[in-house]
C-alpha cells in the first residue's frame, strides 16, 4: 500500500458494500478518489466522512449501464483532478434465480450492468491511459463465473 498516495481512482458502485469498504481503505492511504453510484445521497455521505478525516473525494452520480454517464464519470475526473491512475470496476448486481424461472428482466439488468457497464468503463479511460502510458483496470468478478 506504500504506492497509492496521490493516485487518482475512480471507483464504481461506491455507494454500498465493497465498493464503499475500499474507498474507506483507499483514502486513509492518500488516494484521490472520484466516487460513483447511482445513490448519489450515499456518496456525499462518504465524500463528507472521507473529506472530515483529510482525504480528498468527489461523488458523481452515474449509472455504468449508460455510456454516456460513463464517459462524463471518466471526463469529471479528469476535470477535478488531472489524470487517472486506476479504474476499478466495482458496480455490479447479482440477482440470483433459476433460470427455468425466466427472470428476462435480472438477466438483461445483469448484462447490462456486470458486463456493458464494465467494458463502457473501460471505453471511457482507455485512451487517457494510452495517452498517459500507463493505468490499471481492476474489474470484480465472482466464483460464480465458473459454475
Ligand atoms: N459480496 C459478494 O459476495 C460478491 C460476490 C461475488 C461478486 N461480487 C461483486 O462485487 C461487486 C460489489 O458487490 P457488493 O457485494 O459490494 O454489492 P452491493 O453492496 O450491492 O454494491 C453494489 C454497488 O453497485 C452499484 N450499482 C449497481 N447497479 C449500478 C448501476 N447500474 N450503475 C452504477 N452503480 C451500480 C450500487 O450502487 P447504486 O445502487 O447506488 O447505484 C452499489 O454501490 C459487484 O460487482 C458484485 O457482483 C460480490
Amino acid at each position: 500500500m506504500n504506492n497509492i498516495s496521490g493516485k487518482v481512482i475512480i471507483i464504481t458502485g461506491a455507494s454500498s458494500g465493497i465498493g464503499l469498504a475500499t474507498a474507506k481503505l483507499l483514502a486513509a492511504h492518500g488516494a484521490i478518489l472520484s466516487l460513483a453510484a447511482r445513490r448519489k445521497d450515499k456518496l456525499d455521505i462518504l465524500v463528507s466522512e472521507i473529506t472530515e478525516a483529510g482525504g480528498k473525494a468527489i461523488a458523481f452520480a452515474a449509472d455504468v449501464s449508460k455510456r454516456e454517464e460513463v464517459g462524463a464519470l471518466a471526463q469529471a475526473t479528469l476535470n477535478a483532478f488531472g489524470k487517472i491512475d486506476v479504474l476499478f470496476n466495482n458496480a455490479g448486481v447479482m440477482p440470483l434465480s433459476l433460470l427455468e424461472n425466466l427472470h428476462y428482466q435480472e438477466w438483461e439488468q445483469m448484462i447490462d450492468v456486470n458486463i456493458k457497464g464494465v467494458l463502457y468503463g473501460i471505453g471511457a479511460v482507455l485512451p487517457h491511459f494510452k495517452a498517459q502510458n500507463s493505468g490499471h483496470f481492476i474489474n470484480v468478478s465472482s466464483v460464480a463465473v465458473i459454475w
